[in-house]
């Protein structure tokens, strides 16, 4: 199988895929969303710590389980058990991953399609066409349905050329994009009246706060479904890495690109909302929390942008673009989970099996679009805050108690000879062992 099966050309051309799976909407969505009602810079300090500490060795935890195992995330797993339970163990884990990369991907689409959507909007209205403007900024069945099959396609089209041709040449075209647009929307939004209130409050930490539970949990949460961790996507890529590269700075050098970028989305989007207020647009609900959830993107910010006149429209473009890429350099990765596992383990084509799981994807999306109400948060927590964790949790016991020392350090060396005596390798299999499982075991049951 082993060439067969393709993998990074780069280093910059895994980093790149491997941030790009990372930052996603979570990034530039859900972190400064969060930031907002959990009061501001607090947040971003716990965050910033969490992500470290226990998403980073989590996250590494994942990424040598593939590259020891060299396939998908079953089939890694079950190369570094011995016994039958084990073997029935990683299957649970593996698979259960796959699954929760399906489930996530299959939301994931739709609020996709609402990004693409919001961007020709603006393009739209530049064209005098006022009422196709108004349809695609509307809830309706037919517009959901519609970009979420679009970008649907889109990502099925990236995951079909495989590795090195999709998802490497893809990130490296998408994630410059990426990082040029969030600099210049930051460094326009800076000009305006008002930012500097909203800088304040997202750089100036109420200390007190920092232990507050529920602050301590969704920064977690956050962490580990901004590093794609408990889906087997991490897993994956880390078996497309060569046995030549050095996986603890690497991962290291994502978590650094996954966080930064964070931060940069909240340095873009809290003073942003402090620029709405400055032209009268409510960013306080009635309890005197700032706004946040969909509203934030899907309503406080188009406000502010038509405030802008028509520079406004070439900035909603350009945000609702970047909110886009973002989402697709993700969503490549969460298909590639289950195509991979269904390529190697039932020697399906990589076209057919893509076009088949995806199309699958998508008619759950279209299931979930036409029972709105009833599905569209539950997915979203079924896979998020309940699947998620506990995957994690269980890759983590995995690679603390089953896999053998030796042979994790057998790994760890390849690439990297000195690590025997390096902080990491004092640190980190302890760390896998007891800390991260207790931690995301009391996040977990915390959020039953
Ligand atoms: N990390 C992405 C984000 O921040 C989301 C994501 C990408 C993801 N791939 C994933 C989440 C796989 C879970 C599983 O938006």
């Amino acid at each position: 199988m082993g060439v067969s099966r393709g993998g990074f050309s780069s280093r910059m051309g895994f980093i790149l895929a491997a941030a790009g799976s990372a930052v996603g909407l979570g990034n530039i969505w859900g972190f400064p969303t969060q930031t907002a009602s959990n009061g501001g810079a607090a947040f971003v300090l716990v965050y910033l710590v969490l992500a470290f500490c226990l998403a980073y060795p989590a996250f590494m935890a994942e990424l040598l389980i593939g590259r020891y195992g060299q396939a998908n995330a079953v089939s890694s797993m079950q190369k570094m058990s011995r016994t039958l339970w084990q073997k029935r163990f990683a299957f649970i884990v593996g698979f259960g991953g796959i699954i929760c990369a399906a489930l996530i991907l299959s939301f994931y689409g739709i609020i996709a399609g609402w990004m693409m959507s919001y961007a020709i909007e603006p393009v739209m209205r530049l064209a005098n066409m006022d009422n196709a403007g108004k349809w695609l900024i509307e809830q309706s069945l037919s517009r959901n349905l519609l970009f979420t099959s679009l970008f649907m396609l889109l990502t099925i089209f990236i995951i079909r050329r495989g590795v090195e041709q999709g998802i490497e040449k893809w990130s490296k075209r998408l994630m410059p994009m990426l990082i040029g647009l969030l600099i210049l929307l930051i460094i326009y939004v800076f000009t305006l009246e008002g930012s500097r209130e909203g800088f304040k409050a997202y750089l100036n930490p109420d200390i007190s706060r920092v232990f507050e539970p529920d602050l301590l949990i969704s920064a977690l949460g956050q962490a580990f479904f901004s590093l794609s961790l408990g889906t087997s996507v991490m897993v994956i890529y880390g078996s497309y890495i060569s046995k030549k590269e050095n996986l603890v700075s690497l991962g290291a050098q994502v978590t650094l690109i996954d966080v930064s970028i964070a931060f940069l989305a909240g340095l873009l989007i809290i003073p942003a909302m402090y620029v709405a207020q400055a032209q009268g647009v409510a960013i306080f609900a009635d309890d005197g929390s700032l706004i946040s959830g969909p509203n934030l993107v899907f309503d406080v910010l188009p406000t502010l942008f038509n405030g802008m006149g028509l520079v406004g429209l070439f900035v909603a473009f350009g945000f609702f673009v970047l909110m886009s890429i973002a989402a697709l350099t993700s969503s490549i990765s969460m298909l590639e989970g289950p195509v991979s596992f269904v390529v190697e383990r039932h020697n399906v084509k990589r076209e057919k099996a893509t076009v088949l799981i995806g199309c699958f994807i998508l008619l759950l999306s279209a299931i979930i679009i036409l029972n709105f109400e009833l599905l569209f948060g539950l997915v979203i927590s079924a896979s998020t805050v309940y699947g998620q964790p506990l995957i994690a949790m269980l890759c983590c016991v995995f690679v603390g108690w089953i896999w053998q020392r030796s042979e994790v350090l057998a790994e760890i060396k390849e690439g990297n000879n000195e690590v025997e005596n390096s902080l990491f390798w004092k640190i980190w299999p302890w760390y896998t062992k007891f800390v991260c499982p207790s931690a995301i075991g009391l996040v977990f049951w915390h959020s039953l």
